[in-house]
């Protein structure tokens, strides 16, 4: 092996005029999270698609625990797990109920199937909430059963594909330790989220996809770094103070300073953080000049993603609440706007 769990050069997949791949490349390595970041209609689910040999590719290549996904589609799918809007957990029946269904779908037998069910209700900490019925578990819960189901056999590499959509943020914080839970164990994980909080939280690596194309690769850190270090942020009282303000932020900062008028706000790079800072609110105190606010800032992924892409994500986050097809509706919605 060569080190990467999934490899995909130039891909390629048009749905008539729309090329929603162009030529999107891919590097994963084994045993980590990666994370697969971009917006609405970026190109995330179908690149999850194609490497999952659930759709097939108009060009270029990919290899998925080793294995060609065009040339060798069981292969892959033999040694992969998907979960996200494949969702097919039974809300009749209970979380073990389920699992064990699922053990014996992959043929695994009854007392093997119930063996398994136990560990992965354990390891998904809903042993509670094993015996209750799935229609009454909360979205955090379900998703985290949606999890299990797809470690039945214990793939090699795991698709996620925006696994925390909708969810409320405890509901999310339960799917990200599981998340990193599945790593310990072995597996790779493939990640695709709108969310850059949970890209910097779970992954070692991230691409940033958009229309079709990756567009960044590398370390969350890494990638903060390209819009510039930590920042010191001013917002005075009064618009008049703003020039004198941008003098004093001048004398510690490593670049122009910045200034927002209606924001009354100023801000500029800065490498020694905390003398920055002490130095600023001393000399404007000093000076007689009104702070309504100072901090400093570590630059997020989405000011990333505006460096990078001259847009912002537009993410909804409450617009996705109700599952999977609002989301679509969504997608479908904005196309027939463009
Ligand atoms: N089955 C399909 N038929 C037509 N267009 C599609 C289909 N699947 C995806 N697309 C289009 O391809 C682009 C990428 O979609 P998708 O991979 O679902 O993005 P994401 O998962 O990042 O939101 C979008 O413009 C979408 O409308
Ligand atoms: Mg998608």
């Amino acid at each position: 092996m060569s080190g990467y769990a999934v490899r995909a050069e130039g891909l390629e997949k048009r749905y008539g005029e729309k090329r929603a791949l162009d030529g999107f490349d891919l590097a994963v390595r084994e045993g980590t999270v990666h994370g697969l970041l971009g917006p609405n209609g970026a190109g995330k689910t179908t690149a999850v698609r194609i490497l999952s040999t659930l759709v097939k590719l108009d060009g270029g290549s990919a290899r998925v625990a080793g294995l060609d996904v065009a040339r060798q589609p069981r292969e892959v799918r033999a040694r992969i797990g998907l979960t996200g809007q494949y969702a097919a957990v039974d809300e009749v029946l209970t979380g073990r109920q389920n699992l064990e269904m699922f053990g014996r779908l992959f043929h695994l037998g009854g007392s093997r199937a119930r063996l398994r069910a136990g560990e992965l209700l354990e390891q998904f900490d809903l042993t509670d909430a094993a015996d209750k019925g799935v229609g009454k578990y909360s979205g955090g819960m379900r998703r985290r059963l949606d999890l299990a189901a797809s470690m039945i056999l214990t793939p090699r590499v795991l698709f996620l594909d925006e696994p925390t959509t909708g969810l409320d943020p405890r509901g999310r914080g339960e799917v990200w330790d599981s998340v990193r839970a599945l790593v310990t164990g072995g597996t790779t994980v493939l990640l695709t989220t709108q969310y850059l909080e949970e890209a910097d939280k779970l992954a070692s690596h991230i691409t940033v996809i958009d229309q079709g194309r990756s567009i960044a690769d590398d370390t969350p850190d890494g990638l903060k770094s390209t819009v510039g270090g930590d920042r010191i942020e001013v917002v005075v009282a009064e618009r008049a103070d703003i020039p004198r303000a941008v003098k004093v932020v001048a004398r510690v900062s490593d670049g122009e300073p910045e200034s927002d008028e209606t924001e009354l706000r100023v801000h500029a790079p800065v490498t020694d953080r905390v003398a920055a800072l002490t130095e600023v609110a001393r000399t404007l105190q000093d000076e007689g000049v009104r702070v309504e606010d100072i901090g400093l800032r570590r630059p997020s992924l989405d000011d990333v993603f505006l460096r990078l892409t001259g847009h912002r994500t537009d993410v909804t986050e409450d617009e996705d609440i109700k599952g999977g097809t609002p989301k679509d509706v969504k997608r479908d919605a904005k196309e027939a706007v463009a």
